[in-house]
């Protein structure tokens, strides 16, 4: 045989011809023993798994988080303990509303989940590069996302139906505030700040719980593009620029931040701290800066790496928990549920997603179990028994932990069980506050953003939308309704 690498069918026997395939005669047609053509089609007409139904669009890498202060007063959380202490990262960015084949430079929000590897389970932190979100309620997502996404009959972006649900829907002035201002097209996933937007938590050995938001501020400095520049720009630039700055070993860093409010705190905070639709002013919640997270490898596979890659808010370690932020209950379900039906029951034992510490389970079978071990002793986890409980502790049956038990999640006030409608909440002020810091270059492009994309949409819609303006800040709507009548 020759030196070079033998190429081998699938199953691993060696391929004499791979250009021809066999036919009754040199102008016949195929005969049934094509099984190497079959197999070969066959695989192909598989290649693809369903796109997310959000952030398809995305580039991922690993890196590294290195803990500076230490939060054992705050958490049990192991990678948080000591300072120092390294663990290792799965990064995502995306952007939200396109497909696959999107464009890397869309007004969108940007997504930024981190998948962090820690020796007592994996963390997924699965935010985005703003503060806040457009929505404080779930059961409104799939109604918001069909509007930002293509028209169903002309299959383009349709910007009169984004204000038409943002013109019933107040609660998202101070996010759709973010995504027209110049801030809304970032120049690279590194040029960018993340946020967890959610309030999660933490909680101690005592079994004390505070209330977090995290921050990721960049140390490569805010910069973005104007809707003409990013016009100008290649659609794969992000992905690009993010493999390059890798291989370059220009890693990409961003200072870790967290916000902490007490339970008392938040009995008595003139914000409801659960709200997604608002920030913490930094004034009464200050950022603690607690590590560095880097990025410094590129993936060898893009589709089994980052396209595989599953984070999910539900992914929690013992002292990080959620809160009652009704948005994040919802996200705590959607994304296994998204992750069974994307890519299988059996996610979790995919390297970029598979647990780096010892992990063991009463959990069997399904499509694809017992993959080759990726960092766990996987095998379908072999003839140990599988139901719990069991007999088996002392010769090493998994058996629950007690001291990962996280204290209870508090209820304040009365709970009957009912829809909270929320539409009348304060959906102003933070909006109003955020236009009033802008500069006058500033509120230009925020005002002449939104009514270039306003003016498709009706003069009812245009009515509804002035007036949200108005009650944000009077000179907002006045702006915007001079920028709209420079279009007319
Ligand atoms: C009720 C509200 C929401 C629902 C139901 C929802 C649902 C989803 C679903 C189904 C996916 C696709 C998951 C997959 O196939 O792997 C996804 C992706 C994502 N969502 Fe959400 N989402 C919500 C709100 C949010 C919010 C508020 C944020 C940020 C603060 C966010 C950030 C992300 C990110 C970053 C991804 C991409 C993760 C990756 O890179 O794989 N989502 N979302």
């Amino acid at each position: 045989m020759s030196k070079n690498t033998p190429l081998t069918t699938v199953n691993g026997a060696v391929v004499a011809d791979d250009q021809a395939s066999i036919s009754a005669g040199e102008r016949g047609s195929l005969t049934f023993d094509n099984f190497r053509v079959f197999e070969k089609l066959a695989h192909f007409n598989r290649e693809r798994i369903p796109e997310r139904v959000v952030h398809a669009r995305g580039s991922g890498a690993y890196g590294t988080f290195t803990l500076t202060k230490d939060l054992s007063n705050h958490t049990i959380a192991s990678f948080l303990q000591g300072t120092g202490t390294k663990t290792d990262v799965f990064v995502r960015f995306s952007t939200v509303g396109g497909g696959q084949d999107s464009s890397d430079y869309a007004r969108d929000p940007r997504g930024f989940a981190v998948k962090f590897y820690t020796n007592e389970g994996n963390w997924d932190m699965v935010g985005n590069n703003t503060p806040v979100f457009f929505l404080r309620d779930p059961i409104k997502f799939p109604d918001f996302v069909h509007s930002q996404k293509k028209n169903p009959a002309t299959n383009i972006p349709d910007p009169a139906a984004m204000f038409e649900f943002w013109a019933n829907s107040p609660q998202s002035l101070h996010q759709m505030t973010i995504l027209m201002s110049d801030r809304g097209i970032p120049y690279s996933y590194r040029h960018m700040h993340g946020f967890s937007s959610h309030t999660l938590s933490m909680w101690n050995n005592k079994g004390e719980r505070v209330w977090v938001k995290w921050h990721f501020k960049t140390n490569q400095g805010i910069k973005n593009l104007s809707d003409d520049k990013a016009s100008a720009m290649p659609s794969f630039g992000a992905q690009q620029d993010l493999v390059a700055s890798i291989n370059n070993a220009d890693f990409p860093s961003w200072a870790v931040k967290v916000q902490i409010m007490t339970e008392e705190e938040a009995r008595h905070y003139h914000i409801n701290p659960f709200d997604l639709t608002k920030i913490w002013p930094h004034a009464d919640f200050p950022l603690i800066e607690i590590g560095q997270l880097e990025l410094n490898r590129n993936v060898d596979n893009y589709f089994a790496e980052t396209e595989q890659a599953a984070f999910s808010p539900s992914n929690l370690v013992p002292g990080i928990g959620a809160s009652p932020d009704k948005m994040l209950q919802a996200r705590l379900l959607a994304y296994s549920d998204a992750h069974r039906y994307r890519i299988g029951a059996n996610v979790n034992q995919l390297p970029v997603n598979s647990p780096r510490c010892p992990f063991h389970h009463y959990q069997r079978d399904g499509v694809m179990a017992g993959m080759p071990p990726a960092f766990g002793d996987n095998n379908n986890q072999g003839g140990g028994v599988n139901f719990y409980p069991n007999d088996s502790i002392a010769e090493g049956a998994p058996a629950p932990v007690i001291e990962a038990l996280e204290p209870p999640m508090p209820i304040e006030g009365e709970a009957w069980i009912k829809a909270y409608d929320t539409q009348e909440d304060d959906n102003f002020t933070q909006a109003g506050n955020l236009y009033r810091l802008m500069s006058d270059d500033q509120k230009n492009q925020l005002t002449n953003n939104i009514a270039g994309a306003l003016t498709h949409a009706s003069e009812s819609i245009k009515e509804r939308m002035l007036a949200q303006f108005k009650a944000a800040d009077a000179n907002y709507a006045e702006r915007v309704s001079k920028a709209l009548s420079q279009l007319a």
